[in-house]
């Protein structure tokens, strides 16, 4: 692990999301939700003695939610919601009656996000680090005026140069489900394949938000089956909603260079999808004619570089009808699916483990009885 002097210098100018700035070395809560414990509370020793903590000490761990080329991430609640939903110096509370509790259960629920790290190196690690924050942050106003905040992700707080938990870190709306990487080891081989009419749903939705991108001008920069996860409890019309995640490459494409990376990121979506429509076995005949339309309009995009915003028009023409009108045996099939490689990938939270985690935090803090 880097030592303090190992970090990079000039860290002098104040906060800020941009890309480029440099900045203090302190954490940050976004105006709307503050994640940071009241001074009441003491502050862990430190999750193990052993261990260095994988979250920062204002987050009560629940599980990890998965680990990338650069970052961590883990399923967390802000320590913030535990210290007011159980007041350390009321009447003590058992376990039973919190998980018997409904209202108290929804309220834990609903209060889980999910808190990135990465660590603190080199410049690279931070210009990646606050280049994800910057444009996790700018893409959501828009997305939620557009109605597509289904398909990304809320920057929630940040801590840049976080020296004192030897981090950089963002926390974000927890998503509980899979990628699409896990879905498709879950899916290969299975008897029956995947649905078509799921492959018609993610093409529908990755085209819907990789235009919302394009059309504010920005790259991804990573897209792959890792960066794209479907949501398992969150659906449209009965289809899982698909999120695009991890942002730490992303860049606006305003100058003819970036035209062309533009094309090789539309070349991605097709590649992508044509993988998954391999999943989809060959006698499919609910939608028989939709999805040999569907399947040769993704080979002569793969092949000819047919730009998103014609390929979306022409999907929203023939894939939408059959989504609509799809069974909902079908629907049950694909969420069973999604479950079962969330459950393989250890990415469903069970309220066991919630409680756990809020017991292991109340009896790390002095002032709290006892679950
Ligand atoms: N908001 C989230 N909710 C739940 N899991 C997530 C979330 N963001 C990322 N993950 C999980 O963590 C993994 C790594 O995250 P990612 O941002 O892709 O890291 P990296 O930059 O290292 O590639 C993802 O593949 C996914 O499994
Ligand atoms: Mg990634």
């Amino acid at each position: 692990m880097a030592s303090p002097v190992d970090q990079p210098e000039a860290i002098t100018s104040s906060p800020s999301l941009s890309a480029t700035s440099h900045a203090p070395a302190t954490s940050h809560v976004l105006p709307s939700t503050s994640h940071a414990p009241p001074a009441t509370y003491p502050a862990l020793p430190s999750t193990s003695a052993l261990s260095a903590p994988h979250v920062p000490d204002h987050f009560v761990l629940i599980k990890k939610a998965g680990a990338g080329q650069n970052g961590h991430v883990f399923y967390c609640i802000p320590a913030i919601t535990v210290s007011s939903l159980f007041p350390p110096h009321q009447e003590p509370v058992t376990a039973e009656q919190v998980i018997g509790s409904q209202e108290l259960r929804a309220s834990l629920r609903r209060s889980i996000v999910a808190v990135k790290t990465t660590k603190i190196g080199s410049k690279q690690d931070f210009d990646q680090a606050a280049n994800e924050i910057y444009w996790t942050s700018e893409l959501a106003q828009d997305a939620r005026n557009a109605g597509l905040l289904k398909h990304f992700p809320v920057l929630l707080s940040i801590g840049l140069n976080d020296f004192a938990f030897n981090r950089h870190w963002m926390s974000m709306t927890a998503i509980e489900g899979c990628t699409l990487e896990k879905f498709m080891e879950a899916a290969e081989g299975r008897d029956g394949g995947v649905p078509a009419e799921f492959v018609l749903h993610v093409s529908v939705q990755l085209t819907e938000a990789m235009s919302f991108l394009f059309n504010h001008e920005i790259l991804h920069g990573d897209l792959h089956f890792g960066n794209i996860m479907l949501n398992a409890f969150e659906a449209t019309m009965g289809f899982p909603n698909i999120m695009i995640i991890d942002f730490g490459a992303a860049e606006r494409f305003n100058s003819k260079a970036l035209n062309k990376e533009k094309d090789w990121e539309t070349a991605d979506v097709w590649k992508i999808l044509f993988s998954l429509a391999r999943l989809v076995p060959y006698q499919c005949e609910v939608i028989a004619e939709e999805w040999v339309d569907f399947c040769k309009s993704i080979v002569e995009a793969r092949d000819g570089e047919t730009p998103l915003e014609e390929m979306k028009d022409q999907l929203s023409c023939f894939a939408t009808n059959a989504i609509e009108t799809s069974s909902d045996e079908t629907k049950k099939t694909v969420k069973s699916l999604v479950v079962k490689a969330a459950n393989a990938a250890g990415t469903l939270i069970s309220d066991i483990e919630v409680m756990e985690a809020v017991h292991n935090f109340m009896n790390c803090h002095q002032g709290y009885h006892a679950l």
